[in-house]
């Protein structure tokens, strides 16, 4: 399950997962926790270099149950710290480095892997379809208008507003889909859909179908 922030992408990747009983990987909350850890050591993330040279160090441990996800860093729960602001705004840059994603996308596939014997996995992320798992059963790429984006991830995130999560996200947006490294692009063979007029059971039950028919 691909798509920008805000399309709704993790409640419906959870749901999808406890339905069909497989495990859950939320591949954004890696790519933040990597963000969380390199500001509380200070690297300076204007320096793609810095940020690529201390790459290896974090260890992270994810939790793949989809009534219990979570990511530890060197075993600190990081789920609180992860979601807040401050990483919000620096993880584009931290995500944009080679290094970083080579690493996390090693682990996102030992985790994949892992999953198989016992039924699989829904992962959600932005290069799934695309980098991660090109092999994937059922690849889904969700969207959403600018507005439903911004009010979905106002609720998710503490101490912030429906206009400055709007700007934020656009920031974020042509980040993410103009960086070199695996950009935000929807797989050829990916299923796109427009999550703006349908909530949470329509989304996770539209998946389903498709699920069906495809894997
Ligand atoms: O889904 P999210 O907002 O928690 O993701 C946080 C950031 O991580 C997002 O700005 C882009 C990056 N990301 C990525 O580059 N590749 C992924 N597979 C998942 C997230």
């Amino acid at each position: 399950m691909d798509g920008p922030s805000g399309s709704g992408k993790s409640s419906a990747s959870r749901g999808v997962a406890r339905a069909l009983g497989v495990r859950y990987l939320d591949t954004g909350a890696m790519y933040r926790a990597v963000t969380w850890w390199m500001l509380q050591r200070g690297v300076d993330l204007a320096d793609p270099g810095a940020i690529a040279s201390r790459s290896g160090e974090p260890e992270l441990v994810m939790s793949t149950d989809p009534d219990a996800p979570g990511v530890t860093v060197d075993g600190v729960d990081a789920n609180g710290p992860i979601r807040t602001e401050e990483v919000t705004r620096a993880v584009s840059a931290v995500s944009a480095v080679p290094e970083v994603r080579a690493r996390l996308v090693n682990l996102q596939r030992e985790i994949i892997v892992g999953s198989l014997a016992s039924g699989g996995i829904v992962v959600e992320g932005r290069d799934i379809g695309t980098v991660v798992a090109p092999d994937a059963q059922v690849k889904v790429f969700l969207t959403a208008s600018a507005d439903a984006r911004a009010r979905r991830r106002t609720a998710e995130l503490s101490g912030t507003t429906v206009a400055a999560q709007k700007a934020e996200m656009a920031r974020r947006d042509t980040l993410d889909s103009t960086r070199q490294a695996d950009p935000l692009v929807m797989a050829a063979d990916a299923i796109e859909l427009d999550t703006t007029p349908l909530d949470l059971d329509e989304v996770i039950a539209e998946v389903l179908r498709l699920v069906k028919e495809r894997a």
